[in-house]
């Protein structure tokens, strides 16, 4: 048995995908999580999956006193942070919310661990910090920049991880920027469960493909792609968890370190492809009208991928058919 890790916002979507890599690559995991956008029957079907059923702490990264004593009792070896807020638009409607769960929460659980020298963490940031795309693929280098209060939160909290690093010595972080995680594990176990009227294009397409929703809206068809709709580098949340395996590994084996790495395909898809990959997976038809293009949207992004296969020695294997299978199997799983 490898060392054990906690997993802020385990219960989530991207966090209990990485809980079953973790315990697959033998890691003890103990979740830390609020319940705020996801449920506790999580850990059941985690156990289904892996056969073993992960420690569970209720409680929120800004509660001190909780973080106190979970570090007291339990011998983390390292922190996986996924616990945060995420939709955009209700970002610019609550930043103060945003503010306080993003990035007083990282602060409030960096404290603890100092104070408990635990220094081995490993952040989900975000390909939003890239802003509008000056030259694609998007390179770790390139300049940052945001324009809503969530990217804002994820720009913070990758500054402070510098200073922290810099003015520290001995920590070890990396700090992962995703590009658009989507599927389910192929089990159909667990999956994405947005609640409400999902803002991001492959919950609400199942969900159109399950009768759930008329139609879909594209957000236009005159951005500067081959058919004019949005591209994306889409990425299997299983092969995002691995990444986070390979990170922490990689943080493992170092004295000190801070890594910035991208976790995407390298390979961009349009909304278009992205219907038609659906529909084939479903063997239903999508129903979509054009419509105008979404505030503060982009055209085109998708990754870099060469650090991460330099430094990780990790590339995403599954491809657009994977994701899908694996997102129309959960949209079908009964609740
Ligand atoms: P999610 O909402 O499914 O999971 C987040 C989990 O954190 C939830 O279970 C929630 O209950 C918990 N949580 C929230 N605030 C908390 C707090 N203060 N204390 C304890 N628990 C708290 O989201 P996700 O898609 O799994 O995203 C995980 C992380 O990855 C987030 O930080 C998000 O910003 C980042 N990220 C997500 C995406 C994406 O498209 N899903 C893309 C880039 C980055
Ligand atoms: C969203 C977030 C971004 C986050 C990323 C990854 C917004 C504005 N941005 O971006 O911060 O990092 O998810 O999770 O929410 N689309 C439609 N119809 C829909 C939904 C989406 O046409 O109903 C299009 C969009 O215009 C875009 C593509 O589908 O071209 C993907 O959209 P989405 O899934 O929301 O992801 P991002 O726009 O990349």
């Amino acid at each position: 048995m490898r060392s054990t890790i906690l997993v802020t916002g385990g219960a989530g979507f991207i966090g209990s995908h990485t809980t079953v890599a973790l315990q697959e690559a033998g890691y003890r995991v103990v979740i830390l999580d609020n319940l705020c956008n996801s449920k506790p029957d999580v850990l059941d079907r985690i156990a289904q999956i892996t056969g073993i059923k992960p420690e569970f702490v209720e409680g929120d990264v800004r509660n001190d006193r909780g973080l106190d004593r979970l570090f007291e009792t339990h011998a983390i070896a390292a922190v996986m942070h996924f616990a945060g807020l995420k939709a955009v638009g209700e970002s610019t409607g609550q930043p103060l919310r945003y503010y306080d769960n993003n990035v007083s929460g990282s602060v409030h659980l960096l404290q603890a661990m100092d104070q408990a020298s635990i220094k081995t963490l490993v952040f989900s940031s975000s390909a939003t910090v890239y802003g509008d795309p000056q030259k694609l693929p998007l390179a770790e280098d390139h300049p940052r920049s945001a324009t809503n209060p969530y990217g804002h939160s994820k720009l913070m909290v990758e500054d402070i991880l510098e200073d922290l690093y810099r003015a520290t010595p001995g920590w070890r972080i990396a700090r992962l920027r995703y590009f658009n995680p989507v599927g389910a594990h192929p089990s159909g176990l667990i999956g994405e469960s947005p609640q409400g009227v999902p803002n991001n294009l492959m919950p609400y397409i199942a969900q159109v493909a399950a009768g759930r929703h008329p139609r879909l809206k594209v957000f236009g068809n005159d951005y500067d792609t081959p058919d004019g709709t949005g591209v994306r580098d889409y990425i299997h949340v299983m092969d995002l968890a691995h990444g986070h395996v390979a990170a922490l590994k990689y943080c493992e084996h170092a004295a000190q370190e801070l890594l910035t790495v991208n976790l995407g395909t390298g390979r961009g898809y349009s909304v278009l492809e992205m219907i038609r990959a659906f529909e084939h997976a479903s063997q239903k038809s999508i129903a979509y009208d054009i419509v105008a293009r979404r505030p503060g949207d982009i055209g085109a992004c998708w990754a870099d991928t060469r650090l991460a296969a330099e430094k990780l020695g990790w590339h995403a294997d599954k491809g657009i058919a994977e994701m899908c299978n694996d997102a129309w199997r959960w949209e079908n799983v009964p609740t």
